[in-house]
């Protein structure tokens, strides 16, 4: 299943992205006493982070029931302006809803192989499984180029069927990330993009329905699979039709 939100103003973007999380967190919660998430970086999902923090949604749920992962990073210390972690932070962690216990980064100052194979070593414990962890919601972003998460256009990464969690050189940024693979992403019982403004309307046109080339577009290797795709969108970046 496969289904396209376009908040176009009531409510807004940021909280119609806002509600979509809690609402699935108290779903979670109600279901199995707990949510886990994984978050998206990037800029897109900063201020629907911070509706997070504010208090009416602090009102909503028992934060201490959210788990809180990160689907990729760049590899640079933690309180480095690119750090996805400390976007989140700043926009909504240290507001202090989630147990900081609950909160498991990705330790982007370390050697990049090394800490995607403790990474991944710890979502599995943290599971407790030896099979694929399911997570309740992954949320991810779409960049221009069609990359999502840290899985890049013509990368390695989008081949890795086994592992779920890999380090990966992107030469267009000229820089390490450590991403979630396509397997462990398409694994969650829900995904779901966030991705507004014009400039994303051609991409989203192209990843839902252009030729299926995911070497070229890499969201298009996530998929349902089982569980849900949501897209997440303003009424500028969500076409109708082919985008001139
Ligand atoms: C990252 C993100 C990446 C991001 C897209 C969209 O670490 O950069 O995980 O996948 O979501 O690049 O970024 P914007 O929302 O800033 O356009």
């Amino acid at each position: 299943m496969s289904r396209l939100w376009v908040f176009n103003g009531s409510p807004s973007f940021v909280d119609g992205a806002a509600a979509f999380i809690t609402e699935a967190a108290a779903k979670a919660i109600a279901e199995r006493g707990r949510f886990t998430l994984a978050l998206s970086g990037g800029g897109t999902p900063k201020s629907v982070y911070a509706r997070l923090a504010r208090e009416d949604y602090r009102q909503r749920l028992a934060w201490d029931r959210v788990q809180v992962f990160f689907g990729d990073e760049r590899c640079v210390p933690p309180d480095d302006p690119d750090s996805n972690y400390r976007m989140a932070r700043e926009a909504w962690l240290d507001q202090g809803p989630i147990p900081v216990t609950n909160v498991h980064r990705i330790r982007g100052e370390d050697d990049p192989a090394n800490e995607a194979l403790r990474y991944e070593q710890e979502i599995r414990a943290w599971f407790r499984t030896a099979a694929c962890p399911v997570f309740d919601l992954i949320l991810l972003g779409l960049g221009d180029n069609g990359h999502t998460a840290s899985l890049f256009p013509g990368t390695a990464s989008l081949r890795e069927r086994e592992r779920l969690v890999v380090a990966q050189y992107v030469e267009v940024m000229r820089s390490w990330r450590v991403t979630f693979t396509a397997p462990l992403i398409n694994a969650a019982r829900s995904k779901a993009f966030l991705v507004r403004g014009a400039g994303k309307a051609q991409m989203i046109w192209n990843v839902r329905e252009g030729p299926y080339q995911p070497d070229v577009w890499p969201a298009q290797l996530i998929e349902p699979a089982g569980g849900e795709l949501h897209w997440l969108t303003d009424a500028a970046a969500a076409p109708r039709t082919r985008p001139d």
